[in-house]
């Protein structure tokens, strides 16, 4: 299956005038066109999902099973609160790669802690638009496997 399923979680759909010295100026739709354009080179097909909503983000993961071959997501703040999430993703057993704009590690204590990480196969954090980028890179990398 040559397809991913890419998630962004909350409040991302801001992205362009939310705290620019954070995240930058770059939109959603920038990011989304660049994934397309990198997905489409390399022969994969990419559906996008935005959502504010943890349970509409469970529901996407766990329709996600046998439908795609990776998951890219960039959880937002439910990176850090979310165990549906979490379980979500360890129940479809679909590789899944975790991505942040900023780097979580060096902002407040409590971004420190990812409920995510551990069911990710990994997490790229701290490139802004370019943690996508190499997000997708590894994710199409994990396809079939
Ligand atoms: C974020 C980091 C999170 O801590 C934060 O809640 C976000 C964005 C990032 O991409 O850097 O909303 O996931």
């Amino acid at each position: 299956m040559r397809n991913i399923l890419v998630i962004h979680g909350p409040n991302l759909q801001l992205l362009g005038t939310r705290e620019v010295d954070l995240y930058g100026k770059v939109t959603i739709d920038e990011i989304n066109r660049e994934l397309k354009d990198l997905a489409a080179s390399k022969k994969v097909a990419l559906e996008i999902l935005q959502s504010n909503h943890e349970g509409e983000i469970v529901e996407a993961i766990g329709a996600a099973r046998g439908k795609f071959g990776a998951i890219l997501i960039n959880p937002a703040a439910y990176t850090h609160t979310s165990v549906a999430i979490r379980d979500a993703i360890s129940a479809v057993s679909i590789p899944t790669v975790e991505v942040h704009l900023s780097n979580i590690y060096g902002r407040e204590e409590f971004r420190h802690t990812s409920l995510i990480a551990p069911v990710a196969k990994g997490q790229v954090s701290g490139f802004g638009k370019a943690s996508y980028l190499l997000g997708l890179e590894a994710a199409i990398g994990l396809l079939g496997k």
